[in-house]
């Protein structure tokens, strides 16, 4: 892929500062936990398989950090920086997947002396950002097998290279139908609150080749009544035990117009992003953020000061609106409940 998301190096933790795409593309180094933090929330490093990654090698952070400091103990030094990494953003279940492993490891470890637990929590983060690029790759091989040489596609916010350890979800399924031969469009929006459809995906997409056309979100549904629009894919950052899923605030508008166009929605997703214990989206935890968001763009005030302002960061989008869900075990259908219940029981592919 043309850009790495999280490279680990000599103990350190470098990321794309995604903030900063596509004006420019900078790094942030992390050589504590507290930097990945703050860069969790800033939304540096955003979606859902990356956020639990760099918490991955933001306890592997917390851990150096420990053993050098002698006045607590290591493992309770360790664990604190596990609980202010899960205090960073509340709807991407990934993130407390990946440190409910660190977590594990480290309890399962914390006999050993520092250096090798040291070093046990960093083999568990390089492997869990090994098997998202593998899982990405396969996931993108099943999602392909949906989209004819020739597909108009529209994608809601980044669920890309960027927002994985590599290739992407949704992104990863186009990625994959292009190297199949076929040709694909996509549509890119989510222009606001963050713009992340059009400053993050555009950039990746055109980065890598494909071809892309930018839309403001409440163009949507205009584009699929006057163009042949094949089908929506997007990412989730959490999907209940029936099939709603949540993701980037504007997918359920998006699947609502979907539905009155006969144009199927297909989410693609690892699944990490299942979250088995919700047996529905109403109970999925949905993240607000801070109001600046809205009442500011283009460098100036865009609404009265003094307004109020809600700004969720996603929605739930109910599983009647979704056509299908593609991990790396294959592409489920409706009912879900029983195929994702059986995804999650069966072993690593
Ligand atoms: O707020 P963000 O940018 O973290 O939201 C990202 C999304 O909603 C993505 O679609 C989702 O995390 C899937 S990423 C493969």
């Amino acid at each position: 892929m043309p850009v790495q998301t999280l490279v680990w190096k000599n103990d350190v933790l470098r990321l794309v500062d995604q903030t900063r795409l596509p004006a420019v593309l900078e790094y942030i180094d992390c050589h504590d936990v507290e930097t990945v933090a703050q860069a969790i929330e800033r939304l540096s490093v955003r979606g859902a398989p990356a956020i639990g990654v760099a918490a991955a090698y933001g306890v592997v952070l917390a851990a150096l950090e420990a053993s050098r400091c002698r006045d607590a103990s290591f493992a309770d030094q360790v664990r604190a920086g596990i609980d202010r990494l899960a205090a960073t953003r509340p709807t991407a279940v990934n993130l407390f997947w990946a440190l409910q492993q660190m977590r594990a490891e480290l309890d399962q470890a914390s006999a050993q002396d520092p250096a090798t637990v040291c070093q046990v929590l960093l083999d568990t983060a390089d492997r869990l950002w090994q098997d998202d690029r593998r899982i990405c790759r396969t996931l993108g091989r099943h999602g392909a097998e949906l989209l004819p040489d020739g597909a108009n596609v529209i994608t809601h916010c980044n669920a890309g290279a960027l927002a994985t350890a590599d290739y992407g979800t949704a992104l990863g399924v186009i990625y994959a139908a292009c190297e199949q031969g076929k040709r694909i469009h996509v549509y890119a929006d989510e222009t606001r609150p963050l713009l992340q459809g059009s400053r993050l995906t555009a950039w990746e997409l055109m980065q890598a080749g494909v071809e892309v056309t930018v839309i403001c979100d409440n163009m949507a549904a205009a584009v699929m009544r006057r163009t042949d629009i094949h089908c929506v894919i997007v990412g989730a950052d959490r999907i209940a035990a029936n099939g709603d899923v949540a993701n980037k605030i504007g997918t359920y508008g998006l699947a609502v117009a979907a539905d009155a166009h006969g144009v199927p929605v297909y989410v693609a997703a690892p699944v990490s992003t299942l979250d088995m214990s919700l047996a529905h989206g109403e109970q999925i935890p949905i993240e607000e953020r801070a109001p600046e968001e809205v009442t500011h763009g283009m460098g100036q005030w865009t609404a009265p000061q003094g307004v109020p302002v809600f700004n969720p960061a996603f929605d739930v989008t109910p599983n009647h609106l979704v056509t299908a869900i593609i991990s790396e075990r294959g592409i489920a259908r409706p009912p879900f409940r029983p195929a994702l219940a059986g995804w999650t029981q069966e072993s690593t592919p």
